[in-house]
């Protein structure tokens, strides 16, 4: 079963609503210590409230667009103030959907910073050997099943969620010897307190078994942050119930 002790720290981006807020609140329940990022801080502390253990839950509100570069050098300060880490499940993201005729380079960059640049600098933080506990640190990566399959509008945003994924395998990769593991989860439909009733009226039939939740997701982030999944790195799990 899987379980976390409170001296198990884990960043967990996008912590204020949908995937992120789950994966936070599962994470503390099961015992671990939640450094919840964001940028909205009401909707941090609305999900500190619903925790098990709010001694655990320590809030961060910071735009992970800005300062790129300085991403690695945020995750030791971070440590600096909270100890090493365990791991991180970044879970922050956008999902634009814009044709191909109204992208522009601008749009484009706006995605990537927070689908993909963001994500592999906060892991280059996470794997520094300043920062982690060493072999057992693991990390989950939230991309989307649009990485392989993308429907129209989506090129942006599923272009952002395949480049994740392909380098994930390459850092896991290079990580293995540490053993340090990293993984991606790609989520088909996850119903959110954001997503619109009348999109979720327009996909439902495709989803035997209804859209997932955070929780479902949340359950699969824990396993693979967890020893549990100790021989488990540089894989892409498709999280969905038949719907392609
Ligand atoms: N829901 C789905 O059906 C689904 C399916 C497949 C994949 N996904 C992926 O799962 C992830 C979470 O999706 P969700 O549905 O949970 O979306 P959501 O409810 O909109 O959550 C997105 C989270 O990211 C944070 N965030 C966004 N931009 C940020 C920034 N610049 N700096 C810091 N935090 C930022 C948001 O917090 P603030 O606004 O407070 O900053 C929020 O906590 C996304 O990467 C999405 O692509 C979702």
């Amino acid at each position: 079963m899987v379980s976390f002790s409170s001296d198990q720290r884990f960043i967990v981006t996008g912590a204020s609503s949908g995937i992120g807020r789950g994966v936070a609140l599962l994470l503390n329940e099961l015992g671990a210590t939640v450094i919840g990022i964001a940028r909205n801080q009401k909707r941090l502390e609305a999900m500190k409230a619903k925790a098990k253990y709010p001694e655990h839950v320590f809030l961060e509100q910071k735009d992970l667009a800005e300062d790129m570069e300085g991403l690695p050098a945020y995750v030791k300060a971070l440590k600096d103030k909270y100890g090493k880490f365990s791991g991180m499940a970044y879970c922050a993201g956008s999902v634009p959907i814009q044709p191909l005729a109204a992208t522009d380079y601008n749009a484009l960059l706006e995605t990537l910073n927070i689908n993909y640049i963001a994500p592999v600098l906060a892991a280059k933080g996470v794997a520094d050997k300043r920062n982690n506990i060493g072999a057992g640190t693991s990390m989950v990566f939230i991309s989307s099943a649009s990485s392989l399959i993308s429907d129209k509008g989506h090129l942006t945003y599923a272009g952002s969620k395949a480049a994740l994924c392909a380098s994930v395998r390459s850092m896991a990769k290079e990580y293995a010897k540490n053993r340090i593991r990293m993984n991606c989860i790609l989520p088909t439909n996850i119903k959110t307190e954001k997503s619109p009733q009348e999109y979720i009226d327009s996909q439902i039939a495709s989803y035997p078994m209804g859209f997932g939740e955070p929780i479902d997701v949340a359950n699969l982030a824990a396993f693979l942050l967890s020893s549990e999944a100790s021989w488990i790195t540089g894989q892409n799990y498709i999280l969905d119930c038949a719907s392609f």
